[in-house]
């Protein structure tokens, strides 16, 4: 059972909502105590008001363009943030997960290598980023991947998993999940 569907046996779940808890295999348990990140999160906020129905109290979300409605904009108050993806508004080692979903794709203009350290600087130890989809065939996969040769493993542990593999033409595409977390330097 994909963990969104445990949650819909009770509530009603909006589809984005519904990808995030299974792209993230996220426990809406887990996050109650949690200050968490949604960097780009989209103006219909769908997540964080999913998390604000489920008392996660912790949700905001930072994104370019202000809520879809007014009528939004006063649910998700306190909880959403207009800003660049860049240049986050927030203080630095703030939050315990930072979500990004699918605002860095292929064909990206922005500067992964400052939007993910921008994402990376406001962990707090222990804290993690996820961020899907990776095209592991695609160039965004080389970005990523000089970002990540340049974190100090002693301070970050970096994992992947396969999540999705589709067929183009005669190629193979593997989007996965990327999860950085932060250890922390043991003295
Ligand atoms: C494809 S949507 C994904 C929305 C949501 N994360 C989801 O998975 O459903 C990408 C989002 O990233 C936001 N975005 C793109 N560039 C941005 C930037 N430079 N700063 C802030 N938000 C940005 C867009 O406004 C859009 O809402």
């Amino acid at each position: 059972m994909h963990n969104a569907e445990r949650f819909s046996q009770n509530i009603e779940i909006s589809d984005q909502a519904k990808r995030y808890i299974n792209d993230f295999e996220l426990d809406a348990e887990a996050l109650k105590d949690k200050k968490i990140l949604d960097i780009g999160c989209g103006d219909e906020a769908q997540f964080i008001e999913f998390c604000l129905e489920n008392n996660i109290d912790g949700i905001v979300g930072v994104d370019l363009r202000p809520p879809v409605s007014q009528e939004l904009a006063a649910k998700v108050k306190g909880h959403y943030v207009v800003g660049q993806v860049d240049n986050l508004p927030f203080k630095p080692e703030q939050f315990d997960m930072v979500l990004m979903r699918s605002v860095i794709n292929p064909d990206t203009e922005l500067d992964v290598n400052k939007v993910v350290g921008e994402a990376i600087s406001s962990l707090k130890v222990n804290g993690k980023l996820e961020i899907y989809p990776i095209w592991r065939e695609k160039p965004m996969f080389e970005k990523i991947n000089n970002v990540l040769k340049r974190l100090n493993n002693e301070e970050y542990s970096i994992d992947w998993q396969e999540k999705d593999a589709l067929h183009a033409g005669d190629q193979e595409l593997h989007k996965d999940l990327l999860i950085i977390t932060r250890k922390g330097i043991v003295q």
